[in-house]
C-alpha cells in the first residue's frame, strides 16, 4: 500500500501570517503545502504569484511545494514557479495549447508534472499522456475558491481514474482537491485516491494537530 499524503492548501491560511501558518500546519503533521495560483482569467479569483512560492521555499526549504496553476496561459508561469522552488507543477489541460509540451517543460525543469481534471472534464484528456505524468489532480469542486462542497459525482470519477492508472501507469499518484473534510476523506480514499488536498478542512479548525490526527485516523480505519 502506498503512503497517503495530506497536503495543506494555503488558500485558507491566515494571510497576515502566512509563514507562521505554513510552519504550524507542517509541524501539526501536514506532508506538504499546496499553492493555488489563480489569475482572475482562467478562474474568477486572484491569489499568489511566484514571489510567494519563493518566500515559502526560503522559509521552509525542505517542504514539498505543490503548485496548482489555475491560469491561462501556463508556459511562462511554469518557468517562473520552477525557479521559485516548486517541487510539483499542475495545470489544467484547457489552459494549454500544447499539453504534452507543457508536461515535458515541467519535468525538464526538474519538477514533477501533473494535470488537473475539472468535474466536467472528460478523462479522455489523459489518453497517451501516461508516460509524461507524475500526478493527476481530480477536482472535486469547480476551481476558484476554497470552502465549497465536495461534488459527490466525482467519487465515481476517482475510481474510474484509479482503474485507468492500474492499467496504464500505476506509479502516477492520484490526488483529490476541494471540499475534503474528516467526514468524507475515508470514502475518497476507498475510491483509490492517495493524496488529499485540504484548505478550510484544516485551516478553519481550532487545532491543526488534532484535525490532522483525526484525518489520519480516518485513513487507517
Ligand atoms: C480550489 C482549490 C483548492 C481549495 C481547497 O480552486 O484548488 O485547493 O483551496 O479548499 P477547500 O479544502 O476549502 O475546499
Ligand atoms: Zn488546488
Amino acid at each position: 500500500m502506498r503512503n497517503l499524503i495530506i497536503s495543506a492548501s494555503i488558500l485558507s491560511a491566515d494571510m497576515g501570517c502566512l509563514a507562521k501558518e505554513s510552519s504550524a500546519v507542517l509541524q501539526a503533521g501536514a506532508d506538504s503545502l499546496h499553492i493555488d495560483v489563480m489569475d482572475n482569467h482562467f478562474v474568477p479569483n486572484l491569489t499568489f504569484g511566484p514571489l510567494v512560492c519563493e518566500a515559502l521555499h526560503k522559509h521552509l526549504p525542505k517542504t514539498f511545494l505543490d503548485v496548482h496553476l489555475m491560469v491561462n496561459p501556463v508556459d511562462h508561469l511554469i518557468n517562473a514557479f520552477a525557479k521559485a522552488g516548486a517541487d510539483q507543477i499542475i495545470f489544467h489541460p484547457e489552459a494549454s495549447s500544447d499539453v504534452l509540451k507543457n508536461l515535458k517543460q515541467i519535468r525538464h525543469l526538474g519538477c514533477k508534472a501533473g494535470l488537473a481534471i475539472n468535474p466536467q472534464t472528460s478523462l479522455n484528456c489523459l489518453n497517451n499522456l501516461w508516460d509524461h505524468l507524475d500526478f493527476i489532480l481530480m477536482m472535486s469542486v469547480n476551481p476558484g475558491f476554497a470552502e465549497q462542497h465536495f461534488i459527490p459525482e466525482v467519487l465515481n470519477k476517482i475510481s474510474a481514474t484509479k482503474q485507468l492508472l492500474s492499467t496504464h501507469k500505476p506509479s502516477i499518484r492520484l490526488g483529490v482537491d476541494g471540499g475534503i473534510k474528516k467526514n468524507n476523506i475515508r470514502e475518497i480514499a476507498k475510491m483509490g485516491a492517495d493524496t488529499f488536498i485540504l484548505g478550510s478542512g484544516i485551516f478553519h479548525t481550532e487545532n491543526y494537530a488534532f484535525t490532522l490526527t483525526e484525518l489520519r485516523s480516518q485513513l487507517t480505519l
